[in-house]
């Protein structure tokens, strides 16, 4: 984990009622966490007004799933990151595995997106990682690097000063299946590197965190990685007891 500061985020994904989110919120934010790690919780759009509610009484932060490139306009259905910070809505979850997969967003939309967030003075959770058929051709290193270099590409080195990346191999997310601590190791410090190699001090101080299958059992050997400074949790955050074995196995 080096010296940088631990941060877990929770993912809810499209899960939950109204009062099942506030409960689960609740028994989050109310719990006694490790005053050393940043903690993040993610509910859908329509839940995040809940969830400030029991979060503005605590140190737990708020952060979307998804936004608009747009600040406003014609664009239905959409959300702008202007609109999630009046929510206060500190961070943004940008280019998630199922977002590229299962809504075609690209290398460059997501770009776009993370340099959005970070225009309307939020902070991208910059999402990257390879599917199984990738891995197993070999190609770990060529997708990590066109995700990363479309970032580079839009908004400088200079930009990952204030982004967060979470390192999620697809085939981990939601399978049960969590990258072993070596294999995990081994591609968060390929990210490191690349941007060491443009600027040594933003990649000193940049936080990367694993995602996939992350659960109370086999978080403290993934954390305990040197280049892994938390997680992005999906499945186990959403039982308050098991994601706060994870912040407490981060701190
Ligand atoms: P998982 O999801 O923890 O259920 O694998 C992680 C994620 O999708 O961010």
């Amino acid at each position: 984990m080096g010296n940088r500061r631990p941060f877990i985020a929770g993912n809810w994904k499209l899960n939950g009622s109204r009062q099942s989110v506030a409960d689960l919120a609740s028994a989050i934010c109310t719990a006694d966490l490790p005053e050393t790690v940043d903690v993040l919780l993610c509910p859908t759009f329509v839940h995040m007004s809940d969830v400030l509610a029991v979060a503005s009484n605590s140190a737990v932060q708020l952060g979307a799933q998804n936004c608009a490139i747009h600040a406003h306009g014609a664009f239905t259905g959409e959300v702008s990151v202007q609109m999630l910070s009046e929510y206060g809505c500190e961070y943004v979850l940008v280019g998630h595995s199922e977002r590229r997969s299962l809504f075609a967003e690209d290398s460059a939309l997501v770009a776009s997106k993370c340099a959005a967030v970070q225009e309307a003075g939020l902070t991208p959770v910059l999402c990257i990682g390879e599917t199984l058929e990738q891995r197993d051709a070999g190609q770990v290193k060529a997708v990590i690097d066109e995700q990363l270099d479309a970032v580079l590409g839009t908004a400088g080195v200079g930009s990952f000063a204030s982004i967060i990346v979470a390192y999620e191999p697809v085939w981990a997310i939601g399978t049960g299946k969590t990258a072993s601590p070596e294999q995990a190791q081994e591609v968060h410090a390929l990210i490191r590197a690349k941007i060491s190699a443009l600027d040594p001090e933003i990649a000193q101080s940049l936080r990367i965190l694993y995602g996939g299958s992350v659960k109370p059992d086999n978080a403290a050997t993934l954390f305990a990685q040197p280049d892994i400074d938390g997680g992005l949790i999906g499945g186990a955050a959403l039982d308050a007891q098991s994601f706060i074995a994870i912040c407490t196995a981060a701190g």
